[in-house]
């Protein structure tokens, strides 16, 4: 059977905000531990952008509706909620109110389920203080749909507000703006929420549990587990500094507050842009600062993606490869140019991994995948991140460098902010903005075709200054010349070699090893002797030097992946080690053991991606 797209604008959501759109949301919910539910009511504002429309499409995702209403005269009013769920969730029509009223306001009463795939529900064993229970939700993609009825299309875009009850002895936050201090009401109580900056769905957000906050700049508090609070202060005390280098890059930032919030280590991803709160793993904490390129990652989200969005998963890049582009100009601004280039040749070297390991006719490594049918967790790599920049880098070289390009940056955000957008609006705004210059006529022998449908790796690469490269690319060539030479006594390699290296140094020098063939039992355990990798702690140089051990089939290395892969629930480092061990039939049994005692202890995209990388799920 093929696919059908779901709608015009999106593959990937039953709505139709072409006929019907939600202007704003209002929650009112509450927090139950004990049933690991949300329920209450949402409040939408519609307006009928086809005056003839009479129905209003919702996504949701195992949602029990109770009633539907018309806020102002209470009457209720029919809806279908589809009883068969598909990838995409079931289909929610509700009928209009017959009056001439364009701008009706719709309320939702639901529960959400404790299976919710935007939700995870941990006990107090879980976390760090083992006391309180916590809640986080991860909407991106596509789960919005199981956390409130909506339309789950990034096309589409709404304000928030929101009352949600909670345990009075925990804290709520959400991705918005703090209301008045928290209300108690019986053994409960009732915190107040707005977001009066248009968001798509994904960006809706929430954390309840026992938090704390520390200052750590004019605009931003970083918020964890009390035990974890020194630490994250400390990691995250570039913050102000990153931001203003992104307000240089990209205009101001509008979102008034930016804050950080530490996950528990099953937060499946690095960071999340949830607008006026960051989410983050705890992986990020190496103690030395090391891993804060995923903090300003994130803050460049508050342009690319949050204001200028992709208008559905397809124009993904939009958001990612901008942001990562962004991302690496606030790196150039505070540590000098070479460094923006280092990070650069590292996404290559990542980019080139992960398309040798989909394979390079995968039509899922094109800058525009076709996602008809297709669920975007399916899709999810690195492929729009580091492509998209690579494009980016070549057309910033192509009309003349950063003189030229970063005022069209600017120009770009500022021409797109709060709307949603897909890869031609970028390209014709790119044509016109540098028409009646030099850079116009090279704008035409562009080869958007191959960039934007080719599988594979891109067409070409910008001349990334290499200075910062080198050290890791001799020392990768001396360990890899000693590996084929079979190991001859006396080795040159000593401590001293990773001394005079930086962890971002280390971290390219290990995955520059890993684009090559696997090295000997015998070099692992050199390299183990000099250098100690094995206690190393920054999860980066982690994740390589384990792939690099399992890959040269080093028996002694599986406790320690497993180790590595269950003790957090960041997809970026369980899955490639859950795949190397699937790979290596000796391991293969430990994998699919130490899967099945984990799953239920990971969020559902985390779980459901390894299954399907362990053929455990279809
Ligand atoms: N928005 C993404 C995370 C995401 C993408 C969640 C798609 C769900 C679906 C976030 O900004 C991100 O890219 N995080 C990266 C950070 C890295 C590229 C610096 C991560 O999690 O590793
Ligand atoms: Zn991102």
């Amino acid at each position: 059977m093929t696919a059908e797209r779901l709608s015009p604008g999106d593959p990937n959501s039953f709505s139709r905000p072409d006929e019907v759109k939600v202007t704003h949301m209002d929650l009112v919910l509450d927090v139950s531990f004990d049933a690991k539910t949300l329920s209450g009511h949402v409040v939408l504002s519609v307006e009928k952008v086809n005056v003839e429309a009479n129905v209003l499409i919702l996504d949701s995702r195992d949602l029990t509706v109770s009633m539907v209403q018309d806020f102002d005269t209470k009457q209720s009013l029919k809806y279908e909620l589809a009883s068969s769920s598909t990838t995409f969730g079931e289909k929610l029509e509700i009928h209009l109110p017959d009056s001439p009223n364009f701008k009706p306001k719709i309320s939702v009463h639901y529960t959400t389920s404790p299976k919710s795939t935007a939700l995870q529900w941990l006990c107090p064993e879980q976390t760090l203080g083992k006391k309180h229970p916590f809640l986080f939700s991860q909407c991106q993609a596509i789960h919005c749909r199981s956390l409130v009825p909506c339309q789950d299309t990034p096309s589409n875009k709404v304000t928030y507000e929101a009352k949600i009850t909670a345990p009075h002895d925990l804290t709520v936050l959400m991705s918005a703006i703090r209301q008045g201090e928290p209300v108690k009401n019986d053994d409960k109580k009732i915190h107040k929420f707005h977001q009066p900056v248009l968001i798509p769905s994904y960006l809706l957000a929430i954390v309840v549990g026992d938090l704390e906050s520390r200052q750590i700049g004019p605009r931003s508090h970083v918020w964890s587990e009390p035990a974890l609070l020194d630490k994250a202060a400390y990691e995250f005390a570039e913050t102000e500094a990153q931001l203003s280098a992104a307000e240089d890059v990209c205009g101001p930032y509008v979102w008034g507050v930016y804050d950080l919030l530490v996950l528990p280590p099953s937060f499946p991803f690095g960071g999340m842009e949830n607008p006026c709160l960051t989410f983050v793993t705890p992986t990020l904490i190496a103690g030395d600062r090391s891993l804060v390129d995923v903090i300003a990652h994130e803050i460049a989200h508050s342009w690319t993606g949050n204001l200028v969005t992709n208008s559905n998963f397809e124009h993904f890049w939009l958001n990612e490869g901008f942001t990562v582009f962004v991302e690496r100009k606030i790196v150039g601004r505070l540590h000098g140019e070479p460094f923006r280039h280092f990070a650069a040749i590292g996404g290559k070297t990542y980019l080139a991994d992960t398309i040798e390991s989909m394979g390079a006719s995968n039509p899922l490594t094109s800058l525009m995948p076709d996602l008809t049918g297709i669920d975007p967790d399916d899709s999810f790599s690195t492929v729009p991140y580091e492509k998209g920049q690579a494009f980016l880098w070549y057309l910033e070289e192509l009309v003349g460098g950063p003189g030229e390009f970063d005022p069209f940056l600017k120009s770009y955000i500022a021409n797109f902010q709060y709307r949603s957008i897909e890869t031609d609006d970028f390209v014709q705004y790119l044509k016109h903005y540098f028409q009646n210059t030099a850079a116009a006529e090279k704008l035409e022998k562009v080869d958007w075709q191959t960039w934007f449908h080719s599988p594979g790796m891109p067409p070409t690469f910008a001349n990334y200054d290499d200075s910062l490269a080198v050290p890791c690319k001799a020392l990768c060539q001396l360990w890899s010349d000693w590996n084929n030479k079979g190991c001859p006594e006396p080795i040159s390699m000593s401590p001293e070699d990773l001394k005079t290296l930086s962890p971002s140094q280390i971290q390219e020098f290990l995955a520059q090893l890993l684009l090559g063939p696997p090295l000997s039992c015998q070099t692992i355990e050199k390299m183990q002797q000099i250098y100690g990798l094995n206690g190393v702690q920054n999860a980066e140089i982690k994740l390589r030097w384990l792939r690099l051990c399992l890959r040269a089939q080093y028996k002694e290395s599986i406790p320690l992946a497993v180790q590595f892969a269950t003790s957090q629930g960041r997809m970026k480092y369980c899955r490639p080690i859950f795949r190397d061990l699937y790979n290596w039939e000796d391991a293969r049994s430990s994998a699919l053991e130490a899967y099945d005692k984990v799953k239920d202890q990971w969020m559902y995209v985390c779980a459901y991606t390894v299954g399907k990388d362990l053929h455990v799920i279809q």
